[in-house]
């Protein structure tokens, strides 16, 4: 890649997850005002996980809540499980609990994966809704802001490791397997190329039990099939990983 289309990866290390979240909470607000200023949406890709649960409270609550452009926001995610809304399980559920039943966003804006028939067919359903959102005959539109969380294992949305993603195609969506933490193997997720589109990333990652898994990924020469986080990079995006001081404990070139 050349100086125009590389990554700009930054990697913010905090000492605490509020300030971690806090960080997050303002930098997604900003780039929300930056998106409608220049487009009239904000359209963002919400991940599943408990790393992101606290940073969807924070959005949720003051003095976020008052202030962040709702109306004009889109959400979307960037993996499902194939469970229902009600699963505990579900990431849907998860943000509407926690979030969007917090605010004022409109139900017409939300762009959930459905969880409660075949992944195959919910793979096959949402990229017509992706095809729709992004109108002009493309298969999916342009994020502006993408979450993602990690896996010890490597894994990033529904991306596992042992799993070829192409890394071109213009496929969005995949129905996948996948084992991590006894929670459900069928999903549904966005590919790489999808992801790659994006304006900004997001990865949000916390806890030593991911420190080595993130040296691997940030500093290590693996191949992203043992790594999935490894194929999220933007040519024309940037990438902030934001991280606190036990998950970053193994990186030696990252340091705060
Ligand atoms: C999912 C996710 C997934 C998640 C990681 C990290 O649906 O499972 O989108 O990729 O972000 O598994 O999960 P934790 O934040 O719970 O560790």
């Amino acid at each position: 890649m050349d100086e125009t289309t590389r990554t700009d990866t930054k990697v913010l290390i905090f000492d605490t997850t509020a300030e971690l979240y806090s960080e997050a909470a303002t930098a997604l607000q900003q780039l929300a005002d930056e998106a409608i200023a220049a487009r009239d949406r904000f359209l963002l890709v919400l991940s599943g996980g408990e790393t992101s649960l606290p940073l969807y409270q924070r959005l949720a609550n003051e003095p976020v809540h008052a202030s962040f452009p709702w109306q004009q926001t889109h959400v979307f995610w960037g993996d499902e499980r194939a469970v229902s809304p009600e699963d505990p399980m579900s990431n849907y559920g998860m943000a509407r609990t926690h979030l969007l039943e917090a605010v004022p966003l409109p139900e017409a804006n939300v762009h959930r994966i459905i969880g409660e028939v075949t992944a195959a067919t919910a793979a096959r359903e949402y990229s017509r809704v992706l095809q729709k959102m992004a109108g002009g005959g493309r298969a999916w539109p342009r994020f502006d802001v993408v979450l993602l969380g990690l896996g010890a294992d490597g894994h990033t949305a529904s991306l596992f490791p042992g799993s070829m993603h192409p890394a071109r195609s213009g496929q969005a969506t995949l129905a996948v397997t996948g084992s991590y933490d006894q929670r459900p193997t069928s999903r549904v997720t966005l590919t790489p190329p999808v992801f790659n589109s994006a304006r900004s990333i997001f990865f949000l990652v916390t806890g030593e039990r991911k420190a080595e898994t993130l040296a691997n990924v940030l500093e290590g020469d693996s191949s992203p099939v043992r790594y999935p986080a490894r194929r999220i990079k933007p040519p024309r995006g940037t990438v902030t990983w934001f991280v606190d001081g036990a998950a970053a404990s193994r990186l030696q070139q990252y340091q705060k």
